[in-house]
C-alpha cells in the first residue's frame, strides 16, 4: 500500500514536470530581410575608415598582402538605402577590421555593429564578427546577436562589392536575420 502510493506521487510529479515543460516551449524566431549599401571611404580627406596601427607598407607595396598584415582599421561607414551616396542614410556600421591574412588573398576579420537611424528598424542593431576575404564576388558573415527589434538575432549576410574607385568601395548587402 505504502508503495502503490509512493509510486503514484512519482507519476503525479512526472505530470507536472511534463505539463511545465510543454508551457515553456520555444517561441519561433521572426525572420527579417534587409537590403542596404556600405560606403567604405579608406583614400581622400574625409575617410570612413582609418588604419590606427599596422607595419610600414601600404596597398602599393610589393606583396601588398604580406605588408599590410596585422594592420588595424577603426571603420564608421553609412549605409545608404541605394548605391548613390547621396541616397537616405538608414545606418552605419562601426567597428574594427584586421587584416588577418598573410598571403593568397586579403581576408579580413570583421567585428562590427550595424545599428539602424532610420527608418523601420531606427534604434536597432546586429552585430557581425566573421572572415571577409574583400576580393571574392560574395562574401557570407555571420550575425551573432542584435538589440532592439534584433534581440537574440542569428542570421547571416552576403556582401557584394558593387563598385570601386582605388581603395574605396560601395558594398552590398544582404541581410537574413532571426531574433526574438
Ligand atoms: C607605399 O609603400 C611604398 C613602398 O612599398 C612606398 O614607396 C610609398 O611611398 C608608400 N606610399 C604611401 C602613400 O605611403
Ligand atoms: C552628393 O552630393 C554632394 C554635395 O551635395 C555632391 O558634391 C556630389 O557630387 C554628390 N554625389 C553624387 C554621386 O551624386
Ligand atoms: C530614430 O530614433 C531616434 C531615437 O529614438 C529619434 O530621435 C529619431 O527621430 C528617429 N529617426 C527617424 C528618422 O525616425
Ligand atoms: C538575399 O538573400 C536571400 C536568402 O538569404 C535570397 O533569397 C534573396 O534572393 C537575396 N536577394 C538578393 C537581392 O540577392
Amino acid at each position: 500500500m505504502a508503495m502503490a502510493m509512493a509510486m503514484a506521487s512519482k507519476l503525479l510529479l512526472v505530470l507536472a514536470l511534463l505539463v511545465a515543460a510543454s508551457t515553456t516551449e520555444a517561441k519561433i524566431p521572426k525572420r527579417t530581410n534587409i537590403q542596404f549599401y556600405m560606403h567604405d571611404i579608406v583614400g581622400g580627406p574625409k575617410p570612413t575608415a582609418v588604419r590606427v596601427a599596422g607595419r610600414p607598407g601600404n596597398f602599393s607595396s610589393p606583396d601588398p598582402i604580406a605588408a599590410m598584415f596585422g594592420s588595424i582599421f577603426v571603420m564608421d561607414n553609412p549605409l545608404t538605402v541605394s548605391p548613390d551616396p547621396n541616397s537616405t542614410v538608414i545606418g552605419r556600421a562601426q567597428g574594427i577590421y584586421a587584416m588577418s591574412s598573410q598571403k593568397d588573398e586579403f581576408s579580413l576579420l570583421m567585428t562590427l555593429t550595424y545599428e539602424f537611424i532610420s527608418g523601420r528598424h531606427n534604434g536597432s542593431s546586429f552585430s557581425v564578427v566573421g572572415r571577409n576575404p574583400v576580393m571574392r564576388e560574395v562574401r557570407e558573415m555571420p550575425i551573432v546577436g542584435g538589440t532592439g527589434v534584433f534581440r537574440l538575432a542569428r542570421g547571416y549576410c552576403f556582401a557584394r562589392t558593387y563598385s570601386m574607385e582605388q581603395i574605396n568601395a560601395v558594398i552590398g548587402y544582404n541581410v537574413t536575420v532571426l531574433h526574438d
